[in-house]
């Protein structure tokens, strides 16, 4: 039997059990992925052992991200990109690291909006500036946009995301005031909020989308509600919208296939029970 984990502190809130026994269940596997809570002291001792202990590998959630990050043999370039790893494999025996929240969200926009979706698209805009804002750009920078601009309440967060990401210089990256939102937005085909705003009990993230380009696009990886105020405000002024769910379905793929050895699929059924949890929950 192959064994996978969710390791974080605390952890028991993770959806990620729910969707690797899906598709565990679903592949006639004989697996298992379970949740781990491991303290931030103990999370050195946890990696050396982890292995012995019987497990192909896993998943890493807050607060052990960028520790697993600097402890890992080897990365990928997207673990490198985010300076944070998710998703932990042994391969020849050397313990892998990737971070998979890259290629999650871009999967994710990709079935949302259709392959080529990018070709209409010059110049795109993130707001926030934290981990899951450095996964989001660093999957944009693999595309042909001519500009990326990042907005953040706190600018030095988006100065430093830009100095350390801004490696491409074919794509250009930038920061935008907060302030400076409304004079991008007419500019700008597609809109990325990883901000906390408009999550079940923050307060909305309140954009005035009515210059925004027909034909543009907003996602959210805000997935508590499914439709944030941002997304319902996005159709309402008949742009598309991309919702979070899918980025949290799709980023489980990578560690799965290297688990498990087959690449499972994000179905349709797979996000109704995800998304019945987070009901039943609220
Ligand atoms: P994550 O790792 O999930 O991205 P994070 O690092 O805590 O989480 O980042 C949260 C993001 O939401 C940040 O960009 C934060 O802006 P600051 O860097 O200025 O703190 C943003 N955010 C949270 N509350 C906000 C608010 N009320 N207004 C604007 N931005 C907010």
């Amino acid at each position: 039997m192959t064994k996978a984990f969710v390791v974080g502190h605390p952890i028991k809130h993770s959806r990620s059990p729910l969707i690797h026994g899906y598709w565990l269940k679903q592949y006639g596997l004989d697996g298992s992925y379970e949740r781990i809570d491991v303290e931030p002291v103990n999370f050195g001792d946890f990696l050396s052992n982890f292995r012995s202990r019987g497990f192909a590998g896993g998943n890493v959630t807050i607060p052990h991200k960028e520790m697993a990050f600097l402890s890992v043999e080897r990365r990928t370039a997207q673990a490198d990109r985010v300076g944070a790893v998710n998703t932990l494999w042994f391969e020849d025996g050397v313990l892998w690291g990737d971070n998979t929240d890259v290629t999650g969200f871009m999967a994710h926009l990709d079935a949302s909006l259709g392959t080529g979706w990018e070709q209409d698209v010059e110049t795109v805009l993130v707001l926030g500036a934290g981990g899951a804002a450095r996964a989001v750009v660093a999957g944009l920078q693999d595309r042909p946009f001519k500009r990326i601009f990042v907005a953040n309440r706190t600018l030095a967060k988006a100065e430093d995301l830009v100095r350390d990401l801004g490696g491409n210089p074919e794509v250009g990256l930038e920061t935008c005031a907060w302030e400076a939102i409304p004079q991008v937005v007419p500019r700008v085909r597609l809109i990325v909020n990883t901000t906390s705003l408009g999550m079940a009990g923050q307060p909305p993230l309140d954009l005035d989308l009515s210059r925004a380009p027909r034909g543009g696009a907003v996602a959210d990886i805000v997935y508590v509600p499914l439709e944030t105020p941002l997304l319902a405000a996005a159709a309402a002024q008949g742009l598309r919208t991309v919702d979070g769910l899918g980025m949290l379905l799709h980023q489980a793929v990578p560690g799965f296939a290297r688990w498990f050895g087959v690449t499972p699929e994000v179905t349709p059924e797979l996000r109704a029970l995800i998304l019945a949890d987070i009901e039943g929950h609220r």
